[in-house]
């Protein structure tokens, strides 16, 4: 089938769609849209079978639903109605969810049903972005197959089958219509709220458009909910810090919160926000993203020096897993597996997080274990460099630097590992660098459902390092390597593994996932064979550090990095803002020029000819011994820059004045 669809962005449902329905045969066009013109536009340029939605925020107009089949997901049980689906199943403690594929209709949500899948709901939910890349996708995916099943049946060309009327199926579904979920619904109060409400209240929120809250007197969003079990203290109050996060005080407990985005002064009269230039408040906001906030980011950085006084409450990777607290890289050994799981929010890795996941890499390395098994989110394995931390830093540029020397320096350890076997497990998507730290380990496994972007191209003509020069053909072939980083497609994780990009794809849930990946390494450490597996991939590399040098791959790379990230085209940064500000980035006003203290020349650019650095990376060598350890010299060229921002960070937070939804979204269905 001709299919055609019509989205407000190609997210990770959409992506899956796209790679589930490929896989079926199908010619799948995906046109991102943002108003009803460029949907006529889209369909008067190549007329479909069938048209999907897989997440559209505004209506289809009626020329197009009228004449072709419309398929809308709509993240909701039957009867289900209205733009905040997910935040009130989670708010309301729903037992069970799901997904329903509806036609177009004049009437937002009220088309006939064509499926209906649902799948129960935890106690304790995740967040609703967790729940949307999770179940939400995968009940999605089972609905659509099963409306284009139907609609290739002769039961429904015959008219015998009909999809299901709203108005009948209302007499017996628990779903109904529901309104936005504003502010005022969402808002805690610290006096009354229990930790479980809390949790529940930031998780319905999360990733947009967060709680609307007040701490230390910064007006912002909270993000990231985590229950604690351990620390207690005054209702509000901020008990404690721990990398990044904050700990605050409830009336039966503590909840953790990760991440905040500054929402600016309350009382300033933002010039691009309507309500606040009407004299209205926030709570009857119901934007998923907010005009005037500043960047989303760690809790900690967002409130700085307010935080003076409040202890940092560090946790070994080591500890016990025996209470509820929030912990982004945790270790622990069974069987002689060493198992580092990390989860860090988004998948983003600052240049902080990719040293504390080195240091956890090297501890586990000096484990007398046979294998180490890497274990990414749920939610993403990884997503590379930290764009947002990069973004809100004094110097992005530099900072960009710093960031993808870290993420160097822990893929060099990985792949200078002589001492054990070293496994990855993507339990969640993978994106850009992300999916090329994965590539770093001997064996890559991934979940059933795991979508992967293996290249950076999209991200501003991004080169990429991480060594995937090397990884990647190694794994694929040098043709296949370069189709996959110039096309700029979405994989999905079958696909990879039959590409050897993945060794293996397994399990339909994180669970059974783990539990495989579990079974498969305890049984690789106790596998006889594994001393001659870990020489033989000792040769392996020895020989082709022979052919050409790892630090030649970095230096090579990161030469190409300097051009982005300090080069005469802003193509990186802007783009970088673009994402950073969901396509609508603030005014620079007197923002520091990107410093340029490397001129790079045409040649690098149109050859990649391996230049001298400053530090030359070329001077690093593989670990000698069977355990690898000497770190490649990180190449710093501005971390003395004269081109320094000052504060420029933290203004940045304040100078956010963007109206972002100003055309047509009406609604939002994530
Ligand atoms: N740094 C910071 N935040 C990131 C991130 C990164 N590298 N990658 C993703 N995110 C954030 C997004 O901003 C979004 O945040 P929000 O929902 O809290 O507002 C969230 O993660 C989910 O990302 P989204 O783009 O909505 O998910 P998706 O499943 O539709 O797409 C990717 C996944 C990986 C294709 C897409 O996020 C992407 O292109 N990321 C950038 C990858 C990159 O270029 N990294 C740098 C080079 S290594």
């Amino acid at each position: 089938m001709k299919i055609l669809f019509l989205t407000s962005a190609h997210n990770s449902l959409s992506q899956r769609l796209l790679i589930e329905l490929t896989e079926r045969g199908h010619d799948i066009r995906v046109c991102v849209v943002a108003t009803g013109e460029e949907m006529i536009y889209a369909v008067s340029d190549d007329a479909p079978d069938l048209i999907i939605a897989p997440m559209l925020k505004i209506a289809i107009p009626e020329v197009v639903s009228s004449r072709y089949l419309c398929l809308i997901v709509h993240p909701g049980i039957k009867g289900d109605r209205g733009p905040s689906s997910l935040d009130w199943a989670i708010a309301n403690d729903e037992k069970s969810w799901g997904v329903s594929i509806l036609a177009a209709a004049p009437e937002f949500d009220a088309g006939p049903i064509w499926a209906s899948h649902e799948f129960p709901l935890e106690a304790d939910p995740p967040a609703k972005s967790s729940l949307y890349r999770g179940p939400v996708t995968e009940a999605a995916v089972r609905g659509v197959l099963e409306a284009i099943g139907r609609i290739e049946t002769d039961e429904f060309k015959a008219g015998s089958w009909r999809p299901e009327k709203l108005s009948d199926a209302l007499s017996y579904a628990h779903g109904r219509l529901r309104p936005p979920m504003k502010q005022a619904d969402r808002a805690i109060d610290w006096t009354r709220d229990n930790t479980a409400t809390i949790v529940r209240k930031v998780r319905a929120a999360d990733s947009a458009p967060g709680v609307l809250g007040s701490l230390l007197g910064t007006s912002c969003f909270l993000y990231g909910a985590h229950y604690e079990d351990r620390i207690k203290g005054p209702p509000g109050r901020i008990l404690a810090r721990r990398d990044g996060a904050i700990c605050i005080g409830a009336v039966d407990g503590a909840v953790w919160i990760s991440h905040l985005k500054a929402k600016g002064d309350p009382n300033a009269p933002e010039a691009h926000c309507d309500l606040a230039q009407s004299g209205l408040g926030c709570e009857l906001c119901d934007m998923e993203f907010c005009s005037v906030a500043g960047i989303k980011l760690p809790a900690t950085q967002v409130l700085g020096p307010s935080l003076r006084g409040v202890p940092e409450m560090p946790l070994p990777i080591d500890a016990p897993d025996d209470h509820r607290t929030f912990r982004e890289i945790a270790y622990a050994e069974e069987g002689g597996v060493g198992y580092l799981s990390f989860d860090f929010y988004n998948g983003a890795m600052s240049t902080t997080q990719c040293r504390r996941l080195l240091g956890a890499f090297l501890h586990a390395r000096s484990r007398p274990t046979r294998v180490i098994a890497l274990l990414g989110g749920v939610d993403f394995w990884s997503n590379g460099i930290h764009l947002n931390a990069i973004e809100a830093s004094a110097d992005p540029a530099n900072e960009s630097w710093r960031n993808i020397n870290a993420m160097d320096d822990l893929i060099f350890e990985m792949l200078n590992t002589m001492s054990h076997f070293v496994i990855a497990g993507l339990r969640g998507n993978a994106g850009a660098g992300g999916v090329m730290l994965a590539l770093a380990a001997d064996r890559a496994y991934a979940m059933s459902g795991v979508v992967l972007n293996p290249h950076y191209r999209s991200m501003g003509e991004l080169y990429g390092s991480e060594y995937w020069t090397y990884t990647l053909p190694r794994r694929v072939g040098q043709a296949r390597a370069m189709e996959l980083t110039q096309a700029c497609q979405p994989l999905g994780a079958k696909a990879a593994r039959e590409m050897g990009l993945l060794d293996d794809a397994f399990g339909e849930d994180a669970n059974s996932f783990e539990a495989e990946l579990r079974a498969r390494a305890a049984r690789l450490a106790q596998d006889p064979e594994l001393r001659a597996m870990l020489r033989e991939k000792h040769e392996r590399r020895l020989d082709d550090e022979s052919i050409k040098p790892l630090a030649s791959y970095r230096a090579e790379e990161l030469e190409r990095m300097k051009v982005n990230f300090f080069g005469p085209d802003p193509a990186y940064h802007e783009a970088r803002r673009r994402f950073v500000f969901k396509g609508n980035p603030p005014p620079q006003q007197g923002r520091a020029p990107i410093s340029a203290r490397t001129e790079p020349s045409q040649e690098v650019l149109g050859k990649a000819v391996v230049r001298p650095m400053p530090d030359d990376a070329s001077r690093s060598a593989p670990s000698r011994d069977a355990i690898g350890s000497a770190h490649a010299p990180r190449l710093e060229p501005g971390e003395s820059s004269a081109l320094t921002g000052g504060a420029w960070g933290a203004r940045l937070l304040g100078m956010l004045r963007r109206k972002v939804a100003a055309a047509q979204p009406t609604r939002r269905d994530q």
